[in-house]
């Protein structure tokens, strides 16, 4: 954008109207790959906080008791509306985020997807009963009836490598089931997340029930999470963020999706040329810009010479450049994590550890570079480069690959290759993860899987079912029969 050009100013959204701040600041929102500033988001104030919240908690007591088929309208006619603005959607992610165009495509239909199938679950959620004689001493005259209710105000945060996908599969859930949100983009993704509230908009949802706050997590943060008028956070990015966020939420339900450090272990008795291509997919896909992503290598020595050779080959013909041409690899977010990831590269190589193939950089565009003999020393053995890197360690036996896979801090998922089944699923039911994948990649999706993040990774479980479960609380009404 030229300098005589005015930069598009986007606005925050609050009981159903665009607004600008009245703090009168604003945030420049540059593109990783375009030599241009793609517009300006406000950064609200504290008392634009309250607003927001106070206009959720009176907007939420109506929404709670309207029928979940209504409900169901409303969500069904955002899905449509995203539909229609896939394409402008795409391109507002594609340049904010540098995801490749048809990924960004695949992201906007997979949250309609995911939007549709949100509302066919919560449509087909019931509750239970329960009778009193089936406890010692207990009576027929007592029947309790469990159902679910909203939590009040829910708290979406969301990360910036799924601007749209991440907060939709956090906002569907909490209106389906009856909540107010306060959603709080990540400021590199927070216009293609306005986009997709404009979508809510058009969808007539009433006023109120949606706030979109934006700015800073660093400088309005703190104030969210700590807010009364809060009732429940649903929060994914970075295990530092996610930990430090907890502290603060006191006596709050939580559920925190965080950064993971997947392995990808290699039996000797793996189809090698099938898990290259997994490894490949899994480690490389949006410069490893993903929380599911492959992030190290535990593969036996007899099979690891073979399974480098194969992976070099493939990591060799990835595309490497711009997401207007679909590359996979693309620059990263910014260069304070091109500059981490180069700083684990260097960490590494000094420490012994050889480079197959990469280690080369153009400002914020890191070539996708696999290290062999990696070891427990070099920190690319341990941290989550969210970068288009691969260490491969070399292991005698399983024993060996599980006790490396669970020494991480992290636990959110792993994938096996082995042809021998059996074995699979004792390594599997040994390995500290949410989700263990035998013969595929590391992902999340289906979405209605249940996607869990244990130790470092998370607390709680998101997938559709899920979410809409913690969104709810159960709640006990018991009747108590008058015998005749
Ligand atoms: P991040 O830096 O932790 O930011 C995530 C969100 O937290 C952003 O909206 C950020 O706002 C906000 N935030 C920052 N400080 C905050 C505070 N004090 N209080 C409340 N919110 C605050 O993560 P990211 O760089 O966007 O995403 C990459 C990380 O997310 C990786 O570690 C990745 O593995 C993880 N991730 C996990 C999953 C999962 O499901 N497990 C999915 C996707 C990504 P600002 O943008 O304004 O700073
Ligand atoms: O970045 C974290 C996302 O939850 C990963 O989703 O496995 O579908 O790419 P994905």
């Amino acid at each position: 954008m030229t300098s005589k050009t005015k930069l598009p100013t986007y606005k925050f959204y609050i009981n159903g109207e665009w607004r600008e701040s009245s703090s009168g600041q604003t945030i420049d929102i540059e593109s990783p790959y375009l030599t241009e500033t793609l517009g300006k988001i406000q950064s609200i104030s504290q008392d634009e906080v309250d607003e927001v919240i106070r206009s959720a908690h009176a907007a939420q007591k109506k929404w709670a008791e309207v029928s979940l088929q209504d409900r169901a309208k409303y969500l069904y006619k955002w899905a449509d509306e995203l539909i229609n603005m896939q394409d402008e959607i795409a391109d507002t992610i594609m340049k904010e985020v540098g995801k490749g165009a048809n990924d960004a495509k695949k992201e906007v239909v997979r949250t309609a997807d995911f939007i549709r199938y949100t509302v066919e679950e919560a449509l087909h959620m019931h509750g239970e009963s329960m009778m009193g004689d089936s406890f010692p001493g207990g009576s027929k005259s007592k029947i309790a009836i469990i159902n679910r209710v909203p939590r009040g105000v829910v708290l979406a945060i969301s990360p910036f490598n799924y601007p749209v996908n991440l907060s939709a599969a956090k906002l569907a859930p909490a209106l389906m089931a009856g909540n107010a949100v306060v959603f709080k983009p990540a400021t590199q993704g927070a216009i293609s997340g306005i986009k997709m509230i404009e979508a809510l908009d058009k969808a007539g949802l009433p006023k109120g029930l949606l706030g979109l706050v934006t700015g800073r997590g660093s400088v309005i943060g703190d104030y969210l999470v700590e807010h009364k008028g809060i009732n429940m956070i649903s929060f994914t990015g970075g295990t530092k963020t996610g930990v430090h966020l907890a502290k603060k939420a006191t006596m709050v339900p939580l559920v925190l999706e965080l950064g993971g450090k997947d392995p990808g272990i290699v039996r000797d008795d793996a189809d090698l040329q099938e898990a290259a291509k997994h490894i490949i997919s899994g480690a490389f896909s949006y410069s490893g810009q993903r929380c599911t992503a492959i992030k190290r290598v535990l593969v036996h020595e007899r099979v690891a010479d073979e399974l480098v050779s194969l992976l070099k080959e493939q990591i060799e013909t990835l595309s490497v450049g711009s997401p207007e041409e679909n590359s996979v690899i693309v620059p990263l977010i910014n260069n304070k994590s091109a500059d981490f990831v180069q700083g684990l590269l260097d960490d590494a190589i000094e420490k012994g550890a050889t480079v197959v193939t990469g280690n080369r950089r153009e400002g914020n565009l890191i070539y996708p570079t696999l290290l062999d003999h990696v070891t427990g020393e070099m920190q690319v053995a341990w941290e989550e480069p969210f970068g288009p890197i691969l260490p491969i360690i070399r292991v005698t036996s399983d024993e060996e690959a599980i006790r490396i896979a669970n020494e991480s801090e992290f636990g959110l998922q792993a994938s096996i290759f082995t042809k021998d089944i059996n074995r699979a699923f004792a390594i599997a039911k040994r390995i500290e993860a949410g989700s263990v994948q035998i013969n595929g990649r590391t992902e999340r999706g289906p979405d209605h899987f249940p996607f869990i993040g244990v130790k470092g990774s998370g607390m709680g479980a998101q997938g559709i079912r899920k979410s809409l479960e913690s969104m709810t609380h159960e709640k006990v009404t018991v009747l108590n029969i008058v015998e005749e």
